[in-house]
């Protein structure tokens, strides 16, 4: 097990290159092997749910390779039936992506259900029912998931609750399956329009992406293309309240600052400074932290996945802070661990009550999840003194170099790798 060792106190400095987002490049990957051809994927950031995904990819058949840092190239003419195995299939949800593929491209599908997490339970009904109306039968066995084609049943789905999941699946599905299919209620977040992007470059005929209703009219099959992968939003989301929560003053290179109203907004309401470039957002920090409230949101509201970093800012800001988070439950357990550095904090049921405390004090804390991970490296760079984050290899799920990232801008952060008493440094 490896840890992040912190020493707070270092206000952020200088600039953080923003990576390709990792959301955006898991769905990629799965549609770039609805082709047959070669896809180039470039701004693709190496983290570690992109290296499973590749591994389970590769198990089916499709090739995965990548030709240099940040550009990948995926072919899935060789994609093939083949249970995946589920240990692989439960470290990463987004290996249920590979049942949209499979079923659209061999018109069938066994796959492992992935089951629950530490968010809580990750169902995949919406997903399913979608498929069931694009004309799959469905059978749930074993924990697996069977599927096989036959015509479809209905020309639209309403999509019960916003899911990027499911849009995501049904948007691989219906673009090899004949006849023009309607998506209601869909996902609106920016990876959604950077898949449609792709594969309408692909030869996809997709309309509407980024609004609540696509439309996509199937077609017989899918060329080669090359595509540029957006920024992480998440990523640039989280460093932003990183040098927000440390008095710093950092300028974030290659995001999309659109893709970011919420969090710049929120941001600016707890006295932050945030300039918006074409590519870049310089924020700096000015004057006392102010509590503001907050409740998540399927985009463009607050992303549930930077709740946990701003609670860390919330917890050092003045005043009170409510947030709601009504996306997943079990999104507040960092706030356990929050506590043991000295914030005060109560949760009644989806709400966070966050009274803000001058300093918050290092302490070996437990990550219990991606997000809250990274929420909690910002409180131990906001935080007097050590603070150990167990669990680094969980946060690398979904940043690509964050220590080498944070040293540069002047943070003291390294990673160490020692069960037993966190003493060598690797
Ligand atoms: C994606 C993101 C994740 C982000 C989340 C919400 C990826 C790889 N992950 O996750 O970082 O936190 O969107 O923005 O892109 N739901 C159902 N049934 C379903 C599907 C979803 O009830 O079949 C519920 C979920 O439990 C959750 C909500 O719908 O409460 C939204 O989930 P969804 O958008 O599907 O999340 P993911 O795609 O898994």
């Amino acid at each position: 097990m490896s840890f992040f060792r912190i020493e707070g106190g270092n206000r952020l400095k200088g600039s953080i290159r923003i990576s390709g987002s990792k959301n955006s490049s898991l769905a990629l990957m799965v549609g770039a092997a609805l082709g047959e051809e070669d896809v180039i994927l470039t701004n693709f950031p190496q983290d570690l749910d992109a290296v499973v995904l590749a591994e389970i990819l590769r198990e089916v058949g499709v090739k995965v390779e990548e030709q240099a840092p940040g550009k990948v190239l995926i072919n899935g003419s060789g994609l093939r039936m083949k249970a995946i195995p589920y240990e692989l299939a439960r470290k990463l949800r987004g290996s249920f992506y590979v049942a949209g593929l499979m079923l659209a491209r061999l018109k069938a599908a066994e796959i492992p259900l992935p089951g629950g997490c530490f968010l809580g339970p990750r169902p995949v009904d919406f997903h399913i029912k979608g498929f069931q109306a694009l004309g799959a039968e469905v059978n749930i066995e074993h924990g697996l998931m069977k599927a096989k084609m036959g015509t479809p049943v209905e020309n639209r789905f309403f999509i019960n609750r916003s899911s990027v999941g499911a849009t995501v699946n049904l948007m691989y599905l219906a673009s090899l399956t004949p006849g023009v299919f309607t998506l209601e209620n869909a996902a609106k977040e920016p990876e959604i329009v950077d898949l449609a992007v792709l594969l309408n470059s692909m030869g996809a005929r997709i309309r509407g992406a980024g609004t609540e209703v696509i439309r996509i009219q199937g077609v017989k099959r899918l060329q080669g293309a090359e595509h540029p992968i957006i920024p992480d939003r998440i990523e640039a989301g989280t460093y932003m309240i990183a040098v927000a929560a440390t008095g710093g003053d950092v300028i974030l290179e290659n995001v999309m600052s659109d893709h970011l109203r919420t969090p710049i907004m929120k941001l600016r309401e707890t006295g932050t400074l945030v300039e918006e470039g074409e590519t870049t957002i310089r924020v700096a920090a000015q004057g006392p932290l102010m509590s503001t409230d907050l409740e998540t949101a399927p985009y463009p509201g607050f992303a549930t996945d930077l709740q946990q970093p701003f609670g860390v800012l919330m917890s050092i800001a003045e005043g009170t802070s409510i947030i709601r988070e009504t996306i997943f439950d079990n999104r507040f357990r960092y706030l356990d661990e929050l506590t043991r550095m000295g914030a005060d904090v109560r949760v009644d049921r989806d709400r966070a009550i966050i009274k803000g405390v001058p300093t918050l004090s290092g302490a070996p804390v437990e990550t219990t999840d991606l997000r809250a991970g990274a929420a909690l490296v910002i409180a131990g760079l906001a935080a007097e003194g050590v603070t150990l984050v167990s669990g680094a290899e969980v946060i690398d799920r979904g940043y690509e170099r964050m220590v080498e990232k944070l040293r540069k801008a002047g943070a003291n952060i390294e990673r160490l790798r020692d069960v037993e008493n966190c003493q060598e440094v690797v």
